[in-house]
């Protein structure tokens, strides 16, 4: 059976005259369950029904490996449909990977522009099998994304980062999925927060989905900065923001009051967590559930591991975690952090020793 995607499944609320459509078919990711790991962060009673339910949600099995295809779906038809024929980008990687291939499937030209040397190997792969022209500077994101605003005041081309109203438009859709597939709502969302549109965008996506229910209660936003990435929750720009998660090192985020009206309206909390606390939640996702996500995306669990430490979680809570990145896009992390392979020559009894079979 096709699929579509989401602009065709919630047309309703992305308008556009369909035959400007550009879609990789993204969207309806799974929402997984998290039993195994629920037990590791709750404790034996995770595994009950009376104790907090854990959901991972999968948004990095999108066609290009994250939630930015949700938004460039619409940000590049929405472009198309504009006449533009020219898109551009700052991106710690997931963006410019998303831009290049819905702007490669439009025909269109793509330029990006990255921080040189701190891109993860996979996106920086995707961006250029799809042919984007890159340019790495000798500087960090927001750096970047300031230079795309000078083109974009210019109109020398499409900006498609989160500043583009379209785009968080297209990712508000995950929580449309998120209720259906729950048959409710989450207690708590939790996420990672780089640029800050992600969160913006979900929580925006839950108050119009449920806009009319005055039965149901909308879930409590949890958005988690990196420790050396947390303009949010330190309430300053950081200047040379430093973490492990590539993909929110980010010292001033363009949706800075989307995601305090989050926090605020939903009566939830933005925090940091540790690059520590970050590595461990990836490896512990991997681990007991099987599932294999990029670091950044493992914030959303380190930070419910935090607050389950603080007792914020009660039994029959419903936690939803977004899994923003595929793990396969940041190989070197993965091997980095686990047990290199064994080496052994091709005989049985070796073999069988240090296996201990
Ligand atoms: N997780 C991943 C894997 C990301 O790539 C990003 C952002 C985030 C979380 C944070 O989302 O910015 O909406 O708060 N990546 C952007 C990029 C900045 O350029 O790919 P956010």
């Amino acid at each position: 059976m096709r699929m579509p995607g989401i602009i065709e499944r919630y047309h309703r609320f992305l308008p556009i005259e369909p035959k400007f459509i550009v879609t990789l078919q993204e969207g309806n990711t799974p929402l997984l369950p998290a039993p195994r790991l629920a037990r590791s962060i709750f404790g034996e009673g995770g595994a009950q029904r009376t104790a907090p339910l854990l959901y991972l949600k999968l948004e990095g099995l999108n066609p290009t490996g994250s939630f930015k295809d949700r938004g460039m779906t619409y940000a590049v038809s929405k472009a198309l449909e504009e006449g533009s024929d020219s898109l551009i980008c700052a991106s710690t990687g997931n963006t410019s990977a998303s831009a290049a291939a819905y702007g490669a499937r439009a025909g269109m030209k793509v330029s990006i522009l990255i921080p040189k040397g701190k891109i993860a190997k996979g996106k920086l792969a995707q961006a250029m099998i799809y042919g984007a022209n890159i340019v790495a500077i000798r500087g960090n994101f927001d750096q970047a994304l300031l230079i795309v605003r000078e083109i974009q005041k210019m109109k020398l081309a499409t900006v498609v980062n989160s500043v583009n109203p379209y785009r968080l438009e297209g990712q508000k859709t995950a929580a449309f999925e998120i209720c259906e597939q729950l048959g409710t709502v989450p207690t708590y969302h939790a996420l990672p927060v780089g640029n800050a549109g992600n969160i913006t965008a979900t929580w925006r996506g839950y108050r119009e989905w449920l806009a009319g229910r005055s039965d149901l209660t909308l879930p409590k936003m949890l958005g988690f900065e990196a420790a050396g990435a947390a303009p949010i929750v330190l309430g300053r720009i950081v200047k040379s923001p430093e973490t492990v998660a590539s993909a929110i090192r980010i010292g001033n985020p363009a949706s800075w009051k989307g995601a305090l009206a989050a926090r605020d309206e939903s009566g939830g909390l933005i925090d940091k967590v540790s690059d520590r606390e970050i590595l461990e939640a990836y490896r512990s996702i991997a681990r007991w559930e099987g599932y294999f996500c990029e670091p950044a995306s493992a914030a959303s669990v380190a930070g419910i591991k935090k607050y389950a430490k603080k007792n914020l979680f009660k039994a029959g809570d419903v936690i939803v975690c977004t899994l923003t990145g595929h793990g396969l896009k940041d190989p070197d992390t993965a091997i980095c952090v686990s047990k290199p392979p064994l080496v052994v020559s091709p005989e049985i009894e070796k073999i069988r020793k240090v296996l201990k079979l």
